[in-house]
């Protein structure tokens, strides 16, 4: 046979198979269609959906594999306008794959759908209930191409859309979600697990079972579990609107609503919009630490003030923070703290209005008045807003700590650990510059924020302490969704937290190599959680212990941050191996705005707080 006539005969034969596919052959067991492209005939199935472009049609003759979804989106802003949910259709048209980003995932779609027939009306529509006419989402792994581990390094070593693996929703929760892409589905009992988008999308979880429930009703992330079982709930089909106004915690009525894959994540397309039954309640209690006033127990702070400036609408909040629910501790590593100018490009890089404003606003609150250190950055230099310059800095209490042999450097200058005296047989790690800047011309740090290193004397101490304040690189460059089609999904900047990591861990290993019994806090905002490489690098380079492991914080409660599905830890604080081992020492996270309403939160952080005994031996 002539090659061209090879080509017609097999076309032909795939175009008269076509014609009489059943919807779970044309999504198949796999992400992408192996009829994507071919032209179908006499599709049938039950009108279940109808949204502003297009329909979604169950299949009237299912087969019993679970990982063949029976529903399917026809996609024509003209294609439902005669017909009624409740009408079984055939219809023709294209198997199609479509997606608006190369990072989503495809969704596959009827797209050109013409010879629409009504073959009967009335019919029952009845949706699915999840976990009791489907499976259970799966509650750990997301696909088999992260091979056990989401944030694997590297990153993004397969694409969904190339491997196109066969679909085990038993295991993978992306393989579970889109096993049912297009289904009508109910989720029983749902729960907000994060304030909702500007758009009023919310993650949720149903009556299903679900890991990593922390107190406020939310999912905290845990090693190797990032919580597949979570699902947003999206814009809803009748045009009408999801508050935006939820929080973690908030209960809602049972959710209808078709499952599609939109703008790089699955979710639930309501029918009509979410309506809450329960709100959470509204209280966090202040911390429980109590400072001494001297070394033997000082408490010690960390919160990430989210681009503060001297006319910050979040200043004088945030002020009652400090006082109210940290209870004036008396150091607070503070990070992204914008020069006097705000966001305003104009070459201004002192903070000392913004710090002095805010001082000014506990003090009138409390009576208590803070110092602050900080080292301005090169303008422009650290990232962030342009113009900006956001950098860490420390507030403190003089009457309770002081700087060790002050001598602040300047943005460009690199301090370095040096000998302060030798006491017999045990010499003092001291810095160079103090406060200083931790190797500020290394490539590491382009962009981005450098750690501010201090050394310390508390009240009654017999030697200093020591403590990092690091804002390490943002993940918001250069990430993709976890429900992606690039796996493991990329973590954004993360090579550049690796090198971070190991830059900061090294200049701590140096004060430890003087006296391995030194007391030192790194503290801040690391953009990283703490099972993944760049902590995993930090400890290991600097011997440094995550003080929620420290103290035993139960895995669930490890959070300060609220992104997509998961509560999570991108700010910590690391205690040297004497701090690690006291009794005494304590820790706690505030919960105050990661599960907030928006117009509650503060920050998009939650502080943290510490109480160690700095005395040294
Ligand atoms: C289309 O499908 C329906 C039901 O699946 C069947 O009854 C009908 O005969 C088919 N029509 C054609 C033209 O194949
Ligand atoms: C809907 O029905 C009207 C009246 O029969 C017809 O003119 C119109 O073309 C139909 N629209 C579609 C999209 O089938
Ligand atoms: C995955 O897809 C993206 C976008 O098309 C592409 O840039 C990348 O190279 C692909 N990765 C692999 C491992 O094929
Ligand atoms: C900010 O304060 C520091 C230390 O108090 C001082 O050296 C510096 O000149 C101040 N900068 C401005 C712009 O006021
Ligand atoms: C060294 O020891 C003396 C006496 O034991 C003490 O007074 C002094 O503060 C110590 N110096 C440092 C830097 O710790
Ligand atoms: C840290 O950096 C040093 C110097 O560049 C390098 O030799 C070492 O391998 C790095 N360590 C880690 C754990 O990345």
């Amino acid at each position: 046979m002539k090659p061209s006539s090879l080509f017609c005969c097999v076309l032909a034969s795939l175009q008269s198979l076509a014609g009489a596919l059943t919807i779970a052959e044309i999504n198949g067991n796999k992400y992408i269609s192996s009829y994507s492209g071919q032209a179908v005939t006499n599709v049938t199935g039950l009108l279940i959906a109808k949204g502003p472009y297009g329909v979604w049609i169950r299949s009237t003759s299912p087969d019993d594999d679970e990982a063949t979804s029976e529903a399917i989106y026809v996609y024509g802003s003209s294609v439902g306008a005669n017909l009624t949910v409740g009408d079984v259709v055939s219809l023709d048209g294209r198997v199609t794959e479509y997606r608006s980003n190369a990072n989503y995932m495809y969704l596959t779609e009827i797209s050109s759908p013409k010879n629409v027939q009504v073959l009967s009306s009335g019919n029952a529509v009845t949706p699915l209930v999840i976990g009791q006419d489907t499976l259970s989402p799966p509650t750990v792994q997301y696909s088999s191409l992260d091979d056990g581990d989401i944030y694997n390094v590297p990153n993004g070593v397969a694409n969904v859309s190339a491997v196109n693996p066969v679909l085990d929703p038993t295991s993978y929760g992306l393989d579970f979600w889109e096993s049912l892409s297009g289904e009508l589905v109910t989720v029983k009992k749902p729960v907000a697990i994060k304030t909702p988008n500007q758009y009023g999308d919310t993650w949720v979880i149903g009556d299903w079972l679900a890991t990593g429930r922390n107190k406020h009703g939310g999912l905290t992330m845990t090693d190797k579990d990032s919580n597949p079982e979570a699902i947003i709930i999206g814009s809803p089909l009748d045009g009408t609107k999801n508050s935006p106004d939820a929080k973690m915690g908030d209960q809602f009525e049972d959710i209808t609503g078709i499952v599609q894959h939109v703008y790089g994540f699955y979710a639930i397309l309501p029918l009509t919009a979410i309506k809450t039954t329960t709100p959470a309640s509204a209280s966090v209690p202040p911390t429980t630490l109590v400072s001494e006033g001297k070394c033997k127990a000082i408490s010690v702070g960390s919160y990430n003030v989210r681009n503060l400036n001297p006319k910050s609408s979040h200043l004088e909040p945030l002020a009652a923070h400090i006082v109210e629910y940290m209870n004036l501790p008396d150091l607070l590593f503070i990070q992204e703290v914008q020069d006097d100018s705000g966001s305003t490009n104009d070459g201004v890089v002192s903070a000392n209005a913004t710090l002095t404003t805010l001082i000014d606003a506990i003090a009138s609150l409390s009576g208590v008045a803070y110092a602050y250190v900080d080292i301005a950055p090169v303008n422009n230099a650290d990232g962030g807003a342009p113009g900006g310059n956001i950098r860490t800095s420390y507030l403190y209490r003089p009457e309770v700590v002081k700087l060790y042999q002050p001598n602040q450097g300047g943005a460009t200058d690199a301090t370095e650990v040096v000998v302060a005296a030798n006491n017999g047989s045990k010499p003092v790690p001291a810095l160079s510059f103090n406060p200083g800047r931790i190797d500020p011309a290394n490539p590491a740090w382009e962009s981005s924020r450098k750690p501010l290193a201090a050394a310390w004397k508390a009240k009654g101490a017999r030697r200093p302490f020591y403590t990092v304040n690091v804002h390490w690189a943002s993940k918001s460059g250069g990430g993709t969704s976890l429900h992606g089609d690039r796996r493991p999904p990329l973590n954004g900047a993360v090579e550049a937290r690796i090198a971070q990591a190991n830059i900061t861990g090294s200049f701590i290993a140096e004060i430890l190599e003087l006296d391995p019994a030194a007391n030192v806090i790194a503290a801040g905002d690391f953009n990283e959680f703490a099972f993944v490489q760049p902590m995993r690098t930090f400890s290991a380079v600097s011997s440094m212990v995550d003080l929620d492991e420290a103290v035993g914080i139960p895995v669930e409660e490890r959070y300060t941050y609220a992104f997509d599905m998961n509560a999570q830890a991108l700010d910590h604080m690391y205690v040297s191996p004497a701090l690690a081992h006291k009794k005494s020492t304590r820790f706690e996270h505030i919960h105050i705005n990661s599960w907030a309403a928006y117009d509650d939160q503060v920050s998009d952080h939650d502080p943290s707080i510490a109480l160690v005994d700095v005395c040294g031996c």
